[in-house]
Protein backbone atom coordinates (compact mmCIF):
# COMPACT_ATOMS: atom_id res chain seq x y z
CA UNK A 1 0.00 0.00 0.00
CA UNK A 2 1.46 3.80 -0.79
CA UNK A 3 -0.13 6.26 1.63
CA UNK A 4 0.66 10.23 -0.08
CA UNK A 5 0.08 12.83 1.94
CA UNK A 6 -1.37 15.62 0.07
CA UNK A 7 -1.97 18.37 2.42
CA UNK A 8 -2.24 19.66 5.78
CA UNK A 9 -4.66 22.58 7.12
CA UNK A 10 -2.52 25.47 8.48
CA UNK A 11 -5.34 26.19 11.50
CA UNK A 12 -5.79 22.30 12.79
CA UNK A 13 -3.56 18.80 12.42
CA UNK A 14 -6.31 17.73 9.43
CA UNK A 15 -4.99 16.14 6.37
CA UNK A 16 -6.03 15.20 3.21
CA UNK A 17 -4.44 11.89 1.67
CA UNK A 18 -4.33 9.36 -0.48
CA UNK A 19 -3.97 5.73 -0.26
CA UNK A 20 -3.64 3.17 -2.86
CA UNK A 21 -3.70 -0.51 -2.95
CA UNK A 22 -3.89 -3.46 -5.11
CA UNK A 23 -8.07 -2.42 -5.40
CA UNK A 24 -7.49 1.29 -5.55
CA UNK A 25 -7.85 4.21 -3.99
CA UNK A 26 -8.86 5.64 -0.96
CA UNK A 27 -9.24 9.11 -0.57
CA UNK A 28 -8.86 10.65 2.79
CA UNK A 29 -10.33 11.41 5.30
CA UNK A 30 -13.02 8.61 4.97
CA UNK A 31 -15.41 6.84 6.62
CA UNK A 32 -16.06 3.56 6.09
CA UNK A 33 -19.45 1.78 5.55
CA UNK A 34 -19.93 -1.22 8.03
CA UNK A 35 -21.05 -4.50 6.59
CA UNK A 36 -20.16 -6.95 9.30
CA UNK A 37 -21.55 -10.06 7.68
CA UNK A 38 -21.02 -9.19 3.78
CA UNK A 39 -23.51 -6.79 3.73
CA UNK A 40 -24.34 -3.14 4.11
CA UNK A 41 -27.40 -3.95 6.05
CA UNK A 42 -30.11 -2.29 3.74
CA UNK A 43 -27.96 -1.78 0.93
CA UNK A 44 -27.36 -3.20 -2.66
CA UNK A 45 -23.86 -3.14 -3.61
CA UNK A 46 -25.28 -1.21 -6.57
CA UNK A 47 -26.86 1.27 -4.21
CA UNK A 48 -23.71 1.40 -2.29
CA UNK A 49 -21.30 1.80 -5.25
CA UNK A 50 -23.54 4.51 -7.48
CA UNK A 51 -25.09 6.95 -4.70
CA UNK A 52 -23.02 6.37 -1.96
CA UNK A 53 -19.95 6.15 -3.76
CA UNK A 54 -17.11 4.84 -0.46
CA UNK A 55 -13.52 3.80 -1.92
CA UNK A 56 -13.56 1.21 1.03
CA UNK A 57 -16.53 -0.39 3.40
CA UNK A 58 -15.74 -2.89 6.20
CA UNK A 59 -16.04 -6.74 7.58
CA UNK A 60 -15.78 -8.25 10.73
CA UNK A 61 -13.26 -11.24 11.08
CA UNK A 62 -15.85 -12.39 14.07
CA UNK A 63 -19.27 -12.54 12.40
CA UNK A 64 -17.50 -14.12 8.92
CA UNK A 65 -15.26 -16.48 10.80
CA UNK A 66 -19.08 -17.80 12.25
CA UNK A 67 -20.96 -17.66 9.18
CA UNK A 68 -20.69 -18.55 6.38
CA UNK A 69 -16.92 -19.45 8.07
CA UNK A 70 -13.92 -20.33 5.92
CA UNK A 71 -14.68 -23.17 3.69
CA UNK A 72 -16.93 -21.28 2.01
CA UNK A 73 -14.76 -17.61 1.62
CA UNK A 74 -11.75 -19.88 1.07
CA UNK A 75 -13.86 -21.48 -2.04
CA UNK A 76 -15.46 -18.26 -3.04
CA UNK A 77 -12.13 -16.84 -3.58
CA UNK A 78 -12.47 -14.53 -0.56
CA UNK A 79 -14.88 -11.73 0.49
CA UNK A 80 -14.54 -9.37 -2.61
CA UNK A 81 -16.09 -12.37 -4.67
CA UNK A 82 -18.53 -13.73 -2.28
CA UNK A 83 -19.71 -10.27 -1.95
CA UNK A 84 -19.48 -8.45 -5.42
CA UNK A 85 -17.54 -6.03 -3.92
CA UNK A 86 -13.85 -5.02 -6.25
CA UNK A 87 -13.20 -1.90 -4.06
CA UNK A 88 -11.19 -2.11 -1.12
CA UNK A 89 -12.53 -3.64 2.30
CA UNK A 90 -11.03 -3.96 5.63
CA UNK A 91 -11.75 -6.22 7.95
CA UNK A 92 -11.36 -5.64 12.26
CA UNK A 93 -9.53 -8.50 13.80
CA UNK A 94 -12.62 -9.55 16.39
CA UNK A 95 -10.87 -7.84 19.32
CA UNK A 96 -14.06 -5.59 19.64
CA UNK A 97 -17.14 -7.94 18.83
CA UNK A 98 -15.55 -11.37 20.94
CA UNK A 99 -15.73 -8.81 24.33
CA UNK A 100 -19.12 -7.13 23.40
CA UNK A 101 -20.98 -10.09 21.60
CA UNK A 102 -19.92 -13.63 22.39
CA UNK A 103 -20.62 -15.15 26.09
CA UNK A 104 -18.02 -16.66 28.82
CA UNK A 105 -15.41 -15.15 26.75
CA UNK A 106 -12.09 -15.93 28.72
CA UNK A 107 -9.07 -13.94 28.27
CA UNK A 108 -6.09 -15.57 28.53
CA UNK A 109 -2.50 -15.43 27.44
CA UNK A 110 -2.69 -17.02 24.67
CA UNK A 111 -5.85 -15.90 23.29
CA UNK A 112 -10.08 -15.58 24.20
CA UNK A 113 -12.14 -18.85 24.18
CA UNK A 114 -15.65 -17.86 23.73
CA UNK A 115 -18.93 -18.81 22.65
CA UNK A 116 -20.71 -17.79 19.50
CA UNK A 117 -23.53 -15.70 19.75
CA UNK A 118 -25.70 -17.50 17.00
CA UNK A 119 -25.24 -20.86 18.52
CA UNK A 120 -23.51 -20.91 21.37
CA UNK A 121 -21.19 -23.15 20.31
CA UNK A 122 -17.17 -22.90 21.57
CA UNK A 123 -14.26 -21.00 19.58
CA UNK A 124 -11.23 -19.98 20.54
CA UNK A 125 -9.15 -16.79 19.19
CA UNK A 126 -5.66 -16.65 19.02
CA UNK A 127 -3.69 -13.88 17.30
CA UNK A 128 -1.74 -16.28 14.95
CA UNK A 129 -5.39 -18.05 14.05
CA UNK A 130 -7.12 -14.15 13.57
CA UNK A 131 -4.32 -13.43 10.82
CA UNK A 132 -4.93 -16.96 9.04
CA UNK A 133 -8.78 -16.13 9.04
CA UNK A 134 -7.97 -13.01 7.47
CA UNK A 135 -5.76 -13.94 4.93
CA UNK A 136 -8.51 -16.13 4.21
CA UNK A 137 -11.19 -13.14 3.70
CA UNK A 138 -8.51 -11.18 1.63
CA UNK A 139 -9.09 -7.56 3.08
CA UNK A 140 -7.13 -5.52 1.63
CA UNK A 141 -6.04 -3.83 5.19
CA UNK A 142 -6.27 -6.54 7.98
CA UNK A 143 -6.53 -5.23 12.13
CA UNK A 144 -3.79 -6.72 15.19
CA UNK A 145 -5.92 -9.00 17.32
CA UNK A 146 -6.08 -6.43 20.79
CA UNK A 147 -8.03 -6.62 23.64
CA UNK A 148 -10.43 -3.31 23.81
CA UNK A 149 -10.65 -2.26 27.71
CA UNK A 150 -14.41 -1.19 28.56
CA UNK A 151 -15.08 1.92 29.67
CA UNK A 152 -14.93 2.91 32.68
CA UNK A 153 -11.88 0.42 33.35
CA UNK A 154 -9.61 1.14 36.46
CA UNK A 155 -5.55 2.20 35.67
CA UNK A 156 -4.55 -1.10 36.31
CA UNK A 157 -6.30 -3.07 34.18
CA UNK A 158 -6.11 -0.66 31.30
CA UNK A 159 -2.47 -1.31 31.88
CA UNK A 160 -2.56 -5.16 31.87
CA UNK A 161 -4.30 -5.13 29.00
CA UNK A 162 -2.40 -3.05 26.86
CA UNK A 163 0.87 -4.93 27.51
CA UNK A 164 -1.18 -8.13 26.00
CA UNK A 165 -2.31 -6.23 23.61
CA UNK A 166 1.25 -5.34 23.10
CA UNK A 167 2.27 -9.11 23.05
CA UNK A 168 -0.40 -10.12 20.69
CA UNK A 169 1.23 -7.41 18.06
CA UNK A 170 4.35 -8.60 18.09
CA UNK A 171 2.72 -12.51 17.80
CA UNK A 172 0.48 -11.27 14.87
CA UNK A 173 3.66 -9.38 13.20
CA UNK A 174 5.47 -12.73 13.05
CA UNK A 175 2.97 -15.32 11.86
CA UNK A 176 2.05 -13.06 9.43
CA UNK A 177 5.58 -13.33 7.66
CA UNK A 178 4.80 -16.90 7.53
CA UNK A 179 1.58 -16.41 5.44
CA UNK A 180 1.18 -16.53 1.65
CA UNK A 181 -1.69 -14.35 -0.07
CA UNK A 182 -3.91 -16.49 -1.05
CA UNK A 183 -5.65 -14.61 -3.70
CA UNK A 184 -2.85 -12.82 -5.54
CA UNK A 185 -2.90 -9.28 -4.20
CA UNK A 186 -1.44 -8.06 -1.33
CA UNK A 187 -3.26 -7.24 2.36
CA UNK A 188 -1.98 -4.22 4.43
CA UNK A 189 -1.33 -4.96 8.72
CA UNK A 190 -2.74 -1.98 11.15
CA UNK A 191 -1.29 -2.48 14.47
CA UNK A 192 -3.63 -0.86 16.96
CA UNK A 193 -3.31 1.81 19.94
CA UNK A 194 -5.54 0.81 23.53
CA UNK A 195 -4.64 2.51 27.05
CA UNK A 196 -7.95 3.22 27.30
CA UNK A 197 -8.43 7.11 28.97
CA UNK A 198 -5.36 7.29 30.50
CA UNK A 199 -2.81 9.75 29.01
CA UNK A 200 0.12 8.05 30.12
CA UNK A 201 -0.62 4.97 28.42
CA UNK A 202 -2.07 5.87 25.29
CA UNK A 203 1.49 7.25 25.28
CA UNK A 204 3.02 4.24 25.56
CA UNK A 205 0.82 2.28 23.92
CA UNK A 206 1.37 5.23 20.75
CA UNK A 207 5.12 5.09 21.20
CA UNK A 208 5.26 1.19 20.87
CA UNK A 209 2.48 0.96 18.14
CA UNK A 210 4.61 3.53 16.00
CA UNK A 211 7.84 1.53 16.86
CA UNK A 212 6.81 -1.59 14.74
CA UNK A 213 6.69 0.72 12.00
CA UNK A 214 3.43 -0.30 10.03
CA UNK A 215 1.92 0.73 6.72
CA UNK A 216 -0.99 2.39 9.12
CA UNK A 217 -1.89 2.71 12.63
CA UNK A 218 -5.22 2.75 14.37
CA UNK A 219 -6.69 3.85 17.38
CA UNK A 220 -9.38 0.95 19.42
CA UNK A 221 -10.88 1.49 23.09
CA UNK A 222 -12.77 4.71 22.34
CA UNK A 223 -16.23 5.60 21.86
CA UNK A 224 -17.56 2.80 24.39
CA UNK A 225 -19.03 5.64 26.75
CA UNK A 226 -16.78 7.86 27.78
CA UNK A 227 -17.17 12.04 27.73
CA UNK A 228 -16.32 13.21 24.02
CA UNK A 229 -13.42 15.30 25.36
CA UNK A 230 -12.22 12.46 26.84
CA UNK A 231 -12.15 10.68 23.54
CA UNK A 232 -10.92 13.60 22.00
CA UNK A 233 -7.61 14.10 25.01
CA UNK A 234 -6.69 10.85 24.01
CA UNK A 235 -6.38 11.27 19.96
CA UNK A 236 -4.46 14.46 20.33
CA UNK A 237 -2.19 12.58 22.62
CA UNK A 238 -2.16 9.64 20.43
CA UNK A 239 -1.38 11.78 16.84
CA UNK A 240 1.34 13.72 18.21
CA UNK A 241 3.18 10.21 18.37
CA UNK A 242 2.20 8.06 15.20
CA UNK A 243 3.91 8.87 12.76
CA UNK A 244 2.80 11.23 10.29
CA UNK A 245 3.09 10.11 7.16
CA UNK A 246 1.12 6.54 7.35
CA UNK A 247 -2.89 6.60 7.51
CA UNK A 248 -4.60 7.21 10.64
CA UNK A 249 -7.91 5.12 11.88
CA UNK A 250 -9.75 5.43 14.87
CA UNK A 251 -12.22 2.62 14.93
CA UNK A 252 -16.04 2.63 16.13
CA UNK A 253 -16.33 6.46 15.68
CA UNK A 254 -18.66 7.96 15.51
CA UNK A 255 -21.28 10.83 15.42
CA UNK A 256 -20.87 13.06 12.52
CA UNK A 257 -19.67 15.54 15.08
CA UNK A 258 -17.02 13.27 16.48
CA UNK A 259 -15.59 13.05 12.99
CA UNK A 260 -15.39 16.40 12.50
CA UNK A 261 -13.38 17.33 15.28
CA UNK A 262 -11.10 14.08 14.88
CA UNK A 263 -10.43 14.97 11.33
CA UNK A 264 -9.23 18.21 12.96
CA UNK A 265 -6.73 16.30 15.14
CA UNK A 266 -5.18 14.26 12.62
CA UNK A 267 -7.18 11.09 12.09
CA UNK A 268 -7.87 10.01 8.52
CA UNK A 269 -10.29 7.01 9.05
CA UNK A 270 -13.49 5.69 10.38
CA UNK A 271 -16.07 3.60 10.95
CA UNK A 272 -19.18 3.35 12.95
CA UNK A 273 -22.75 1.55 13.09
CA UNK A 274 -24.28 4.66 14.14
CA UNK A 275 -25.49 5.71 10.19
CA UNK A 276 -26.57 2.05 9.11
CA UNK A 277 -28.32 1.27 12.61
CA UNK A 278 -29.68 4.53 14.27
CA UNK A 279 -30.88 4.64 10.48
CA UNK A 280 -32.80 1.67 10.60
CA UNK A 281 -34.45 3.06 13.78
CA UNK A 282 -35.67 6.06 12.41
CA UNK A 283 -33.03 8.58 13.03
CA UNK A 284 -31.50 10.60 10.01
CA UNK A 285 -28.33 12.93 10.16
CA UNK A 286 -28.32 15.83 8.11
CA UNK A 287 -25.90 18.84 7.83
CA UNK A 288 -28.57 21.12 10.01
CA UNK A 289 -29.20 18.48 12.85
CA UNK A 290 -30.38 15.20 13.71
CA UNK A 291 -34.13 14.20 12.79
CA UNK A 292 -36.45 11.77 14.81
CA UNK A 293 -38.43 10.47 11.28
CA UNK A 294 -40.85 8.76 13.33
CA UNK A 295 -42.36 11.87 14.83
CA UNK A 296 -45.77 13.16 14.70
CA UNK A 297 -44.22 16.14 13.68
CA UNK A 298 -43.29 15.22 10.19
CA UNK A 299 -46.34 13.42 9.67
CA UNK A 300 -47.69 15.90 6.71
CA UNK A 301 -44.21 17.61 5.82
CA UNK A 302 -44.52 16.90 2.38
CA UNK A 303 -40.43 18.50 1.84
CA UNK A 304 -38.04 16.18 0.59
CA UNK A 305 -36.23 14.30 3.75
CA UNK A 306 -32.86 16.12 2.62
CA UNK A 307 -33.36 19.03 -0.19
CA UNK A 308 -29.25 19.41 -0.29
CA UNK A 309 -28.43 15.64 0.14
CA UNK A 310 -26.21 13.68 -2.11
CA UNK A 311 -28.64 10.96 -3.11
CA UNK A 312 -31.73 10.29 -5.14
CA UNK A 313 -33.61 9.25 -2.10
CA UNK A 314 -33.01 12.54 -0.30
CA UNK A 315 -35.01 14.66 -3.14
CA UNK A 316 -37.54 11.73 -4.49
CA UNK A 317 -38.88 10.86 -0.82
CA UNK A 318 -40.69 13.29 1.51
CA UNK A 319 -40.36 13.33 5.20
CA UNK A 320 -44.18 12.58 5.21
CA UNK A 321 -43.77 9.67 3.21
CA UNK A 322 -40.76 8.21 5.50
CA UNK A 323 -42.41 8.51 8.43
CA UNK A 324 -45.21 6.61 7.20
CA UNK A 325 -43.11 3.58 6.25
CA UNK A 326 -41.58 3.95 9.63
CA UNK A 327 -45.16 3.52 11.62
CA UNK A 328 -46.04 0.94 9.01
CA UNK A 329 -42.78 -0.64 9.85
CA UNK A 330 -42.07 -1.19 5.67
CA UNK A 331 -38.61 -2.33 4.71
CA UNK A 332 -38.32 0.16 2.74
CA UNK A 333 -38.29 2.87 5.54
CA UNK A 334 -35.04 1.35 6.74
CA UNK A 335 -33.56 1.01 3.41
CA UNK A 336 -34.28 5.03 2.54
CA UNK A 337 -32.82 5.84 6.10
CA UNK A 338 -29.86 3.77 5.60
CA UNK A 339 -28.71 5.26 2.14
CA UNK A 340 -29.93 8.81 3.26
CA UNK A 341 -27.01 8.52 6.43
CA UNK A 342 -24.10 6.75 4.74
CA UNK A 343 -24.95 9.58 1.76
CA UNK A 344 -24.58 11.56 4.25
CA UNK A 345 -21.45 10.56 6.34
CA UNK A 346 -19.62 10.07 2.81
CA UNK A 347 -21.01 13.61 1.80
CA UNK A 348 -19.19 15.01 5.22
CA UNK A 349 -16.02 13.69 4.55
CA UNK A 350 -15.70 14.39 1.10
CA UNK A 351 -16.83 17.90 1.93
CA UNK A 352 -13.80 17.94 4.95
CA UNK A 353 -11.34 16.75 2.15
CA UNK A 354 -12.20 19.35 -0.17
CA UNK A 355 -12.04 21.98 2.85
CA UNK A 356 -8.23 21.04 3.95
CA UNK A 357 -7.18 21.10 0.11
CA UNK A 358 -8.80 24.38 0.09
CA UNK A 359 -6.85 25.73 3.05
CA UNK A 360 -10.12 26.86 5.00
CA UNK A 361 -11.11 23.53 7.07
CA UNK A 362 -11.24 24.54 10.31
CA UNK A 363 -13.50 27.53 9.95
CA UNK A 364 -15.94 25.18 8.32
CA UNK A 365 -15.72 22.51 10.66
CA UNK A 366 -16.53 25.08 13.34
CA UNK A 367 -19.65 26.01 11.71
CA UNK A 368 -20.58 22.64 11.13
CA UNK A 369 -20.06 21.38 14.38
CA UNK A 370 -22.52 24.03 15.58
CA UNK A 371 -25.56 23.36 13.11
CA UNK A 372 -25.27 19.49 13.13
CA UNK A 373 -25.67 20.20 17.02
CA UNK A 374 -29.45 20.83 16.59
CA UNK A 375 -32.32 17.89 16.93
CA UNK A 376 -35.11 19.46 14.47
N1 LIG B 1 -13.78 -1.28 17.07
C1 LIG B 1 -14.03 -0.24 17.90
N2 LIG B 1 -13.10 -0.21 18.89
C2 LIG B 1 -12.26 -1.23 18.67
C3 LIG B 1 -11.10 -1.72 19.36
O1 LIG B 1 -10.65 -1.19 20.38
N3 LIG B 1 -10.49 -2.83 18.83
C4 LIG B 1 -10.95 -3.44 17.69
N4 LIG B 1 -10.30 -4.51 17.22
N5 LIG B 1 -12.03 -2.99 17.04
C5 LIG B 1 -12.67 -1.91 17.53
Amino acid sequence: MQFKLEHRDPASKARAGEMITDHGSIRTPIFMPVGTVASVKGVHQKELREEIDPDIILGNTYHLYLRPGMDILRKAGGLHAFMGWDRNLLTDSGGYQVYSLSGNRKIREEGVKFKSHIDGSAHMFTPEYVMEIQRIIGADIIMAFDECTPYPCDYQYAQRSMHLTHRWLDRCMVHLETLPFPYGYSQTFFPIVQGSTFKDLRKQSAEYIAGVGAEGNAIGGLSVGEPAEEMYAMTEVVCDILPEDKPRYLMGVGTPINLLENIALGIDMFDCVMPTRNGRNGMLFTAHGTINIKNKKWESDFSPIDADGPTFVDREYTKAYLRHLFVANEYLGKQIATIHNLGFYLWLVREARSHILAGDFASWKNRMVKQMDNRL
